[in-house]
């Protein structure tokens, strides 16, 4: 292989080393954003989804059950007296990195 040609390839396998590195960047900022979204809920549902007193605990809840829950919300499946309200402001991508952080909370 000629010196030029090494070195292209040599370019190539940098290059796709940052977009790998860019990619776990980019994957641990959302599941960070997972705990700022969390402390929307804490007010009612308690720090980290653990709830004091008759509010629904979300620590260690499913994940999956947590998205359908706030999926029938949004969607008016589920009535409620605030989160179906509530649901409405998260996006698909918000609901999956809150519920995420949720499910893997102590209970
Ligand atoms: C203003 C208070 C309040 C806030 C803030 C709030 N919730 Fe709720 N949540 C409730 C109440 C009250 C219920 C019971 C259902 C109802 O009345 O709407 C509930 C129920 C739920 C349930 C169903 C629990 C179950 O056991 O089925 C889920 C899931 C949920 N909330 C997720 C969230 C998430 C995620 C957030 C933050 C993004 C959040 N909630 C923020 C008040 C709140």
């Amino acid at each position: 292989m000629p010196a030029k040609r090494i070195h292209r390839v040599v370019q190539l396998l940098l290059a796709q080393l940052l977009l790998v590195c860019a990619w776990q960047v980019q994957a641990s900022s959302i599941s960070g954003s997972g705990a700022v979204l969390a402390a929307n809920c804490a007010n009612c549902h308690g720090t980290n989804g653990r709830a004091i007193g008759a509010m629904p605990a979300l620590a260690g809840q499913p994940k999956a059950y947590l998205v359908e829950q706030m999926r029938a919300y949004k969607e008016g499946r589920r009535t409620g007296t605030i989160m179906h309200q509530l649901a409405k402001g998260y996006t698909e991508e918000q609901i999956e990195a809150v519920a995420t952080f949720l499910s893997q909370q102590k209970r």
